[in-house]
């Protein structure tokens, strides 16, 4: 009996032109264009397996060993569907001989190697990897572009993890969404000196989540349009230019101004959202210092480090791997560490860094 399985892996992506507010709500069509750098390593991938039997009674999941109810009509159930349809249409309806998967349920099992509290973006890996996982499953002949329209109807962010390095999510013009989706503005090779340092500030979880947030923002901020209509388009054209001429002071200038204005949008918001603390914003003090005396002409006069912030108060630190040493000291002289830095790079010799 033939058995019909697949695992993929999808990582976390963080965008440095934010994402925030929909347009549709149930397409997951966004009022914003927004880009990111997909992280291209191993510690923040979700693993997906998918498995269609005849003989399952029903589509089940089980995140992290514990099974999730599938809703009807929800986003998973959306995303399943949708690639059930596509195996049908470009599969069973071309190939006679293919087997009939589409109408088989499908188990699916899927692991975060982070721990999903921790205020990473584990919505956007795991949306992605279960697209990928049914994708190959379904043997799709589909693009990672063309998945994208898929994974973006699971969660936003989701669509861009489904592509490596520098990645837009193009906000599109039509109703239906087919214009919506993830391209490659450059691959991790072009520029594969940028770095992310992840700094986790609190590994609780958030007060209030992106979706609903996003939409309050989207009903209540004047500041909101603003940036829609008259900041995001040039930015998304300016970032893409500094990515594709490796000018990392552009890069940091506009990552930061955007981290700041979407949380500027989210104070707007009525009742307001505060997703950074205290020691989030000492850490924008601490790399506005940082840079600062970097861009002094006899130091260079240029940026070498760029903050970034999602809904919640961890920070990414994007930077070229010549200053990360330094970055990393200075996060650990100004915040004691609730665990000694475990220094996976080699950093700092055999000894590490503690606080
Ligand atoms: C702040 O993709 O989690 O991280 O589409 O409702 O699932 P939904 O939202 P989600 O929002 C991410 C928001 C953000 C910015 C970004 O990643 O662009």
């Amino acid at each position: 009996m033939a058995v019909y399985i697949a695992t993929t892996s999808a990582p976390v992506n963080i965008a440095c032109i934010k994402y925030w507010g929909k347009r549709d709500t149930k397409l997951i069509l966004p009022t914003n264009s927004s880009l990111s750098v997909t992280l291209d390593q191993d510690h923040l991938r979700s693993t997906t397996t998918s498995r269609a039997d005849p003989t399952f009674e029903k589509d089940r999941l089980w995140l992290n060993g514990i099974e999730e109810e599938i809703k009807s009509g929800g986003r998973m159930a959306t995303c399943i569907a949708e690639l059930k349809r596509l195996r049908k249409e470009l599969v069973e309806d071309k190939d006679a001989s293919a087997p009939a998967l589409s109408t088989f349920a499908v188990h699916i099992a899927s692991y975060n190697n982070f721990p999903t509290a921790a205020g990473l973006a584990s919505s956007a890996s795991g949306f992605a990897a279960l697209t990928a996982s049914l994708a190959a499953l379904y043997k799709l002949p589909s693009t990672p572009t063309d998945l994208s329209l898929i994974a973006r109807q699971g969660s936003g962010s989701a669509c861009r993890s489904l592509l490596g390095g520098f990645v837009a999510w193009n906000v599109g013009t039509l109703e239906s969404g087919a214009d919506s989706l993830a391209v490659q503005v450059a691959p991790e090779t072009h520029w594969p000196d940028i770095h992310a340092l992840i700094c986790v500030v609190s590994d609780t979880k958030k007060g209030t989540s992106s979706t609903s947030g996003m939409q309050r923002t989207v009903d209540t901020s004047p500041l909101l349009q603003h940036r829609i209509k008259h900041v995001v388009p040039q930015r998304m054209e300016d970032i893409s230019a500094a990515i594709l001429a490796r000018d990392f002071d552009r890069f940091a200038e506009i990552t930061m101004a955007d981290s700041n204005q979407f949380h500027a949008v989210a104070l707007d918001t009525s009742p307001p959202i505060f997703y950074m603390n205290d020691v989030s914003r000492s850490i924008i003090a601490v790399i506005e210092e940082y840079n600062r005396v970097a861009q002094l002409p006899e130091n260079g006069g240029k940026r070498k480090a760029a903050y970034t912030y999602d809904a919640g108060p961890n920070a990414v630190i994007y930077a070229p791997s010549a200053n990360i040493k330094e970055i990393i000291s200075l996060i650990v002289r100004y915040f004691p560490q609730q665990e000694t830095f475990k220094d996976p790079f080699g950093l700092f010799g055999t000894a590490g860094v503690g606080a």
